[in-house]
């Protein structure tokens, strides 16, 4: 069980920098699965999970937060660029939301570090993901009779837009990683090499560590520039919506996603093109990957470390060319797929029944509690 490895690396590094010759006897333990579990209350991860799947939480009914994090897709897009709201592109991958609730920071740069809540509310209101005014929202919910049942059954009040934003990562939280055989003990003889590998002399352990590991840093890699930002308007809409709103100097020149760099803000421009280190752990469902889709495979994105990353003037010098064989390749590969967990498929993840068509009309809606239908006792 679990898989404790000791790292050498770094240890060799600074000993050898230090002239020491007791390489050896200095370790560093890289401590990685498993992911905890979240216990959290079903009846409200329950009416979280319908929310997650109810496309009248979008502006004109249109897109669900399901729609770009599909659970066929380990609740990532398989587009190398996510889709936007209706008539929008985007400029970035739709990341997995498997094991989002145990990250501190979200978003490709990083950019917002608060709780699940706010990411939440990003996403119904932003322009081009789902447009949503949260009093309309709140509106929607509170019409719909099983909502209120829901509600009801959870044992709390009327929907209210905060409790949709509460409500919404209690069902994010179940989403974490189970069974994968870098925690329980089955992986192959193949994959058990290819681990050697990521913790030793491929070094992807030096950002990507711990339980679900990542760092939780930002680092330049040289990921190649997705150019259909630019050349599709739908996307560079987005992309312009983004960068004024974040106050990206020049944007409308600026043919390279900067990444953390709005976070930062470093004066030499050191920062851009800097992202943050995904976790690693739903690999085997969430193609394409990196911040802009551009490696289809895990062969890929194997070749580009093999050969050192990316170009560009910022990269990390922790990136080196590897010179893996190919049988090293495709061991690393076989890791890389044994940390992810079981499909997060079945009734406990996905809303699979219809949603009304209509609102029920109630007829004598002004005599009436519309959410008890009680008669409304005449104040005056
Ligand atoms: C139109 C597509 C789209 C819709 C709809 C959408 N998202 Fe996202 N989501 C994205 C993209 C793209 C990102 C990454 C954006 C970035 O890095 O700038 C993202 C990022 C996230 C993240 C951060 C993940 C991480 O690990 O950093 C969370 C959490 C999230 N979305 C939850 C939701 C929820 C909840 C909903 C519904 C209320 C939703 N999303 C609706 C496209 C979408
Ligand atoms: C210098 C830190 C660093 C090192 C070393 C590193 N990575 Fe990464 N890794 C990152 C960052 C940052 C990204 C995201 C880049 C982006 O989105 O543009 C990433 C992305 C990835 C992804 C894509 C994940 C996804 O969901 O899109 C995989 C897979 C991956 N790395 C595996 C590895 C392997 C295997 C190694 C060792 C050969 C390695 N990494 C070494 C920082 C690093």
């Amino acid at each position: 069980m679990g898989t404790r490895r000791i790292v050498k690396y770094s240890a060799i590094a600074s000993a050898v920098a230090l002239g020491l010759s007791v390489v050896a006897t200095t370790t560093v333990a890289a401590e990685h699965g498993p992911v905890a579990k979240i216990d959290v209350n079903n009846a409200k991860a329950e009416i979280g999970k319908r929310l997650f799947f109810d496309r009248r939480l979008s502006g004109d009914a249109g897109i669900s937060c399901s729609d770009c994090h599909s659970p066929d897709h380990g609740f990532g897009s398989k587009e190398a660029l996510s889709p936007g709201y209706p008539g929008n592109g985007h400029f970035r991958n739709a990341p997995s939301l498997v094991n989002t609730a145990h990250k501190k920071t979200w978003m490709h740069d990083g950019r917002l570090g608060t709780n699940l809540n706010d990411v939440t509310r990003e996403m119904l209101t932003e322009d081009y993901i789902m447009n949503m005014d949260m009093r309309l929202m709140q509106e929607r919910v509170k019409q719909d009779s099983e909502y209120l049942a829901l509600y009801k059954a959870a044992g709390m009040n009327e929907p209210s837009n905060g409790s949709i934003r509460k409500l919404l990562p209690i069902f994010m939280k179940t989403l974490t990683t189970r069974n994968a055989p870098v925690d329980n003990g089955t992986m192959s003889d193949s994959a058990k090499r290819g681990g050697a590998i990521f913790d030793g002399k491929g070094g992807c352990n030096q950002c990507h560590t711990g339980a679900l590991y990542s760092d939780g840093g930002r680092h330049n890699t040289g990921v190649p520039e997705n150019l259909d930002i630019f050349l599709d308007p739908m996307n560079h809409q987005a992309y312009l919506a983004y960068g004024i709103g974040m106050g990206v100097e020049n944007i409308f020149n600026t043919k390279r996603d900067i990444g953390a760099a709005v976070q930062t803000h470093e004066a030499d421009g050191s920062d851009r093109g800097t992202f943050m280190t995904p976790q690693l752990r739903g690999l085997k469902y969430s193609a394409p990957y990196m911040h802009n889709g551009m490696m289809a495979t895990l062969e890929n994105v194997v070749d580009f470390y093999n050969q050192g990353g990316g170009a560009d003037s910022n990269k990390s010098n922790l990136l080196q060319p590897l010179r893996l064989t190919s049988s090293e390749k495709s061991d690393l590969v076989a890791y890389l797929e044994a940390l992810s967990g079981d499909a997060l498929t079945g009734d406990e993840f996905v809303w699979s029944k219809s949603f009304p068509a209509e609102y029920e009309v109630i007829p004598n809606w002004r005599q009436v509690d519309n959410r008890t239908r009680a008669p409304i006792k005449s104040t005056h």
